[in-house]
C-alpha cells in the first residue's frame, strides 16, 4: 500500500505536471497528495500552483529532456528532496510530444528528437526515480492506444510508445517486489490542436473522447491496487476494437 509522507499525505512526482493532462492530474491529486511537479522550463509562480500550495506541499523542478546534464540534474533534485524529508510513494511520467511525421519526412535528426522526448526521457526518469521510490510505491507511465494500432502519420511517436510498452513489464520485473509499474494506453483525451474531435469520438465504441477525470480515476486505481504490476491499462473508449 502507499507509504505516507511525514504529514500523512503520500508524496508523488509528476514528470510533465505543469500543463494539460499533467496539470489536471496535479489538481486532482492535490486533494490528498503532496506533489513534486516537473516542467522543461523554469516555473513562473503560476497562480494555480500557488493555490495548491495553500493546502499541500508542492515542489517544482525543471527537468528538460534536451538538457545534456539531465542525469545529474535529476539525481541532485531527488537527493535534495530526500534530505528535505520527502518520501516518494508514487510517480507518473506524462511528459511527451505528439509530432506529425509522415513517411518521406523522416531524418536522423527528427527521429532523434521524437525518440529522445518520448522514449529516452521516460527511460531516464524511471531510472533516476527508481532508487528513490518507497516500498509499495507505484510508478505509472503514460502510453497511447497507438500501441494497439499505430498512428500512421505519427509512426515515430507510435514506435516510442511501443518501446514504453516494453519498459513497463521489464521495469516491473526489475523493481519487484517493492515497487509496482503500470502503464496507461490513452485514447484521445485532450486532442492535438486542429484535430477533428467529432471524428475521433466516432471512432470509439463509447462514441466519446476521454476526459482528464478518466485518467485521474485510472491513476488512482493503479496506485490503490497492490496486486497490479507490469500491465498496461487501455483507456480509449474501445477505440482499438473499432473496425477500420
Ligand atoms: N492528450 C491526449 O489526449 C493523449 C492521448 C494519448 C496519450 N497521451 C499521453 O499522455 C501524456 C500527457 O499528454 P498531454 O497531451 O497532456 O501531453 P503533451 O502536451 O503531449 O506533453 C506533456 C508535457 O511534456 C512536456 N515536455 C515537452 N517537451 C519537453 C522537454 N523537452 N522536456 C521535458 N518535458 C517536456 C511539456 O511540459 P512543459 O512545457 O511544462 O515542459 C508538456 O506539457 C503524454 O505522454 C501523451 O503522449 C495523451
Amino acid at each position: 500500500m502507499e507509504r505516507i509522507s511525514r504529514n500523512d499525505r503520500p508524496c508523488w512526482v509528476l514528470v510533465g505536471g505543469r500543463r494539460r493532462l499533467g496539470r489536471a492530474l496535479a489538481e486532482d491529486l492535490a486533494r490528498d497528495h503532496d506533489l513534486v511537479l516537473t516542467s522543461s522550463e523554469p516555473w513562473g509562480g503560476e497562480e494555480w500552483v500557488e493555490g495548491l500550495s495553500a493546502t499541500v506541499r508542492v515542489r517544482t523542478l525543471v527537468w528538460n529532456a534536451e538538457n545534456p546534464d539531465l542525469g545529474s540534474r535529476m539525481m541532485a533534485d531527488l537527493d535534495g528532496l530526500k534530505s528535505d524529508g520527502w518520501e516518494i510513494s508514487g510517480a507518473v511520467l506524462l511528459a511527451g510530444t505528439f509530432p506529425e511525421q509522415s513517411l518521406g519526412t523522416w531524418t536522423p535528426a527528427s527521429l532523434d528528437i521524437t525518440w529522445r522526448m518520448n522514449l529516452s526521457f521516460p527511460f531516464l526518469c524511471a531510472q533516476a526515480l527508481a532508487p528513490h521510490l518507497a516500498d509499495g510505491a507505484c510508478l505509472q507511465i503514460l502510453l497511447d492506444t497507438s500501441i494497439h494500432h499505430p498512428w500512421l502519420m505519427r509512426l515515430p511517436y507510435s514506435a516510442a510508445k511501443a518501446g514504453l510498452a516494453t519498459l513497463v513489464p521489464g521495469l516491473a520485473q526489475l523493481l519487484a517486489p517493492t515497487v509496482r509499474v503500470v502503464g496507461h494506453a490513452l485514447g484521445a483525451v485532450l486532442p492535438a490542436e486542429g484535430s477533428d474531435v467529432a471524428f475521433l469520438a466516432d471512432r470509439t465504441l463509447l462514441k466519446r473522447n476521454g476526459e482528464p477525470a478518466d485518467l485521474c480515476r485510472a491513476v488512482r486505481y493503479a496506485a490503490d491496487s497492490p496486486f497490479l504490476t507490469g500491465d498496461i491499462l487501455t483507456l480509449d473508449g474501445g477505440r482499438r476494437w473499432v473496425d477500420r
